[in-house]
């Protein structure tokens, strides 16, 4: 599909003073209302794999909608990972920092197997916290996490080089 990552960056709205004063931002609901767009992310996104991950893992809530649209383009199964108390069978939780307070992460205990090479997926990474829970989560299970995808990277937060100090392959469409 043609459109160019400048085109795609385009697509994504910046909202001044969201959710706070002298925050911009980031919106990407703009992208996925666009066919050709959405289209082309995700394309881009699997065509940066160097190999196909044997799970994608989404993170709720706006994750749920790159790693479905992802995993469906792969041909993988979907792991859903998902706000504390949500899940209804017997699940591990990760607590992880907000600005103000904590939240949790979850996931079924048996969501993954052992050794299973695992691609996290998300809409955008900041300061890294909810993807960096979420490798702790599924590497407690003994999943290998080796990648995580963006359609949004906000490099002066140091999410990705987080990321990658734990060994993870960060693909992004847009910084
Ligand atoms: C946003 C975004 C990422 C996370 C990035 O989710 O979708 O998951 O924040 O920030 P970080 O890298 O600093 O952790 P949010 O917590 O707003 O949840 P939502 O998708 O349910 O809106
Ligand atoms: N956009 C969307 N989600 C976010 C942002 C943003 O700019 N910053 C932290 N989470």
């Amino acid at each position: 599909m043609s459109c160019a990552n400048d085109d795609l960056k385009a697509l994504i709205r910046t909202i001044p003073d969201f959710p706070k004063p002298g925050i911009q931002f980031r919106d990407v609901t703009t992208l996925l209302l666009d066919a050709t767009g959405f289209a082309a992310a995700i394309d881009r996104l699997a065509e940066s794999l160097p190999v196909k991950p044997d799970l994608v893992a989404g993170i709720e809530a706006r994750g749920f909608v790159v790693g479905a649209a992802l995993a469906q383009r792969l041909g993988t199964g979907l792991l859903l990972v998902r706000k504390h108390g949500k899940l209804p069978g017997e699940t591990i939780a990760e607590e992880y920092a907000l600005e103000y307070g904590t939240d949790r992460l979850a996931i079924h205990v048996d969501a993954c197997a052992p050794g299973a090479d695992i691609l996290i997926a998300d809409d955008l990474i900041a300061t890294g916290g909810t993807a960096l829970a979420t490798v702790r989560l599924l590497r407690r299970t003994g999943a290998r996490v080796t990648g995580a995808a963006f359609l949004v990277d906000l490099p002066d937060l140091g999410g990705a080089d987080r990321l990658r100090a734990e060994e993870l392959r960060v693909h992004s469409l847009m910084a």
